[in-house]
């Protein structure tokens, strides 16, 4: 039988992660994972322990923590990083700018350091679509200018990028891939594992199934004259577990030598455009519930709509989004009834 491969994922308690490392050891790959538990809890990986029943090792280190790191390093074999350490709040990132460019880029450079330093050659970076900004077209392609960034946030996602193009350039033994997630929704099917925003959710659908639990009176919608055709704002919501899978077929294409070029880009995403409305109105209709909601005025800062050309990683990674949205807007309420004990 062929040796497993390694893969060491930093960020592995949060959200995204705990689901890609279901996904990658479901694939045969070994799985060690590293968070400082700053936006997660150790039972997340319990989680992934339940679903996998692989007993995957966990580290609490920072990945802004060089002698930690090293010490990771040190201790296990692996070919390749997913790295999803970071601070992810765009608001936050606007009244704490330091706060996001020393986590997000030192944890980076880090990583990416150490890589060199031990002769580990497969980087693969969490990217985002907010990298696109409001796009000069629809939907976007790995090729459609970037924006200026309009947080701090987003920046760091593109300087990140640009080290990691530099850095693949410079170093013989470095590839890398960036993936351009575009908006993360729903949870694992057997309902284990999931997203757990601490405090007032940011994002729509964590506030839609803390509305439908009761947790938050009244859901918000920011804005219904927008030039869309119901007048909401456009988004590519992507199934996490769909989401886990590219991880997966990005890490294929690196382990086993595929890359075309050092450093590569793809949009993650399902190429369907969807409304905050007809989200709204999917998630009633799948999970027989009605919703509390209202329109209020635009939050500053959104685009009216971004969705992503899915047709590179559908042909050079080969894989493709699956889920549908009504299934993974009912994985998202189950997780949230198993969170809140809710029958
Ligand atoms: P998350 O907050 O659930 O997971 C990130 C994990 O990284 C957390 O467990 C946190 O504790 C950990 N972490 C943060 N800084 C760290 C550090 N210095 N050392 C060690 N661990 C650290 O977020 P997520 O939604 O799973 O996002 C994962 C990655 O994907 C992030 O880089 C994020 O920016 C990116 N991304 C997320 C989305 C989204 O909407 N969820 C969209 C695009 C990109
Ligand atoms: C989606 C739509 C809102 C909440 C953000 C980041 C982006 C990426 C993904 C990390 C928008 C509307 C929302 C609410 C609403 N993250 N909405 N009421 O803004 O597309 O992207 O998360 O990289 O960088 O900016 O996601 O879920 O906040 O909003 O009407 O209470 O839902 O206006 O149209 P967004 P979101």
């Amino acid at each position: 039988m062929e040796s497993k491969k390694r893969v060491l994922v930093s960020g592995g308690a949060g959200y995204i992660g705990t689901h890609t490392a279901v996904e990658l050891i479901n694939s045969g790959y070994e799985v060690v994972i590293i968070d400082n538990l700053s936006n997660s809890e150790a039972s997340a990986v319990d989680g992934v322990r339940q679903i996998t029943g692989v007993d995957v090792p966990f580290e609490i280190v920072d990945t802004c923590d060089k002698a930690a790191l090293k010490r990771v390093f040190e201790k296990y074999d692996f070919d390749t990083v997913i790295h999803f350490a970071a601070y992810k709040a765009v608001g936050e990132s606007m009244a704490e700018p330091l706060k996001y460019y020393s986590n997000n880029l030192e944890s980076f450079m880090n990583i990416v350091g150490m890589m060199k330093d031990f002769n580990r050659p497969n980087i693969l970076f969490s990217s985002s679509a907010t990298v696109y900004g409001e796009a000069e077209e629809l939907p976007v392609t790995e090729e459609t200018p970037r924006q200026p960034a309009t947080s701090p946030y987003g920046n760091t996602k593109q300087m990140a990028e640009d080290i990691l193009r530099d850095c693949c350039r410079a170093y013989p033994d470095i590839y890398g891939i960036a993936l351009r997630y575009f908006n993360p929704i729903g949870a694992h099917p057997s309902a284990l594992i999931g997203e757990l925003p601490r405090g007032v959710p940011n994002n729509l659908v964590p506030f839609v199934t803390q509305t439908a639990a009761g947790i938050r009176e009244c859901l918000s919608v920011f804005g219904n004259d927008y030039d869309t055709p119901d007048g909401t704002c456009l988004r590519d919501y992507i199934d996490i577990v769909d989401l886990a899978k590219a991880h997966v077929a990005a890490v294929d294409r690196m382990a086993e030598g595929k890359m075309e070029a050092k450093y590569e880009i793809f949009n993650i995403g399902t190429g369907n455009p969807v409304s905050v409305l007809e989200l709204l109105n999917t998630f009633e209709e799948v999970n027989g519930l009605k919703l509390n909601y209202k329109i209020v005025d635009r939050r500053p800062g959104d685009v009216t709509a971004v969705w992503a050309d899915t047709h590179k990683a559908n042909e050079v990674l080969g894989w493709k989004a699956e889920r549908t949205l009504g299934e993974t807007l009912k994985s998202a309420w189950e997780w949230e009834k198993r969170v809140r004990n809710i029958k």
